[in-house]
């Protein structure tokens, strides 16, 4: 199932992320909170499965794997609660916000 999604993501081409160097202060925060709780098992640059789905375009498609519209509302529950296979984690608000902000960069 999830290999199929990675499939169909793969053929199609995804806008490009913005680059880091245009990062604004909020994004480059989220860049480091990403790269604690995320980055072991998310790349951010591809749609590539490491532990979990690539997340590269997450907020630019319509839906995420699951078929979930990448809302705020949908990405915070699925951060904060898991979702499958992927963990709850323990995020403050203070690190959430720029994540969402970083996330809407990939
Ligand atoms: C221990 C590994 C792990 C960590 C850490 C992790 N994830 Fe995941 N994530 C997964 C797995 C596995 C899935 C696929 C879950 C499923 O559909 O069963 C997933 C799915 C997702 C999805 C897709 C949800 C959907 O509705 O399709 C998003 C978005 C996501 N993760 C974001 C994040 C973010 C942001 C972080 C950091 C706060 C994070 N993940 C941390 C393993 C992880």
């Amino acid at each position: 199932m999830a290999a199929l999604a990675f499939g169909i993501a793969g053929c199609k081409p995804l806008p490009p992320s913005k680059d880091p160097s245009l990062f604004t202060a909020e994004e480059a925060q989220g860049a480091e909170v990403y790269r604690v709780y995320c980055a072991r098992c998310h790349y951010p640059t591809t749609t590539q499965g490491l532990k979990g789905p690539g997340l590269q375009a997450l907020t630019k498609v319509k839906a995420m794997p699951s078929g979930a519209p990448p809302t705020d509302e949908r990405l915070t529950q699925t951060i904060k609660y898991g979702h499958g296979m992927m963990p709850a984690t323990q995020i403050s608000d203070d690190d959430l916000q720029p994540l969402l902000a970083y996330l809407k960069t990939l």
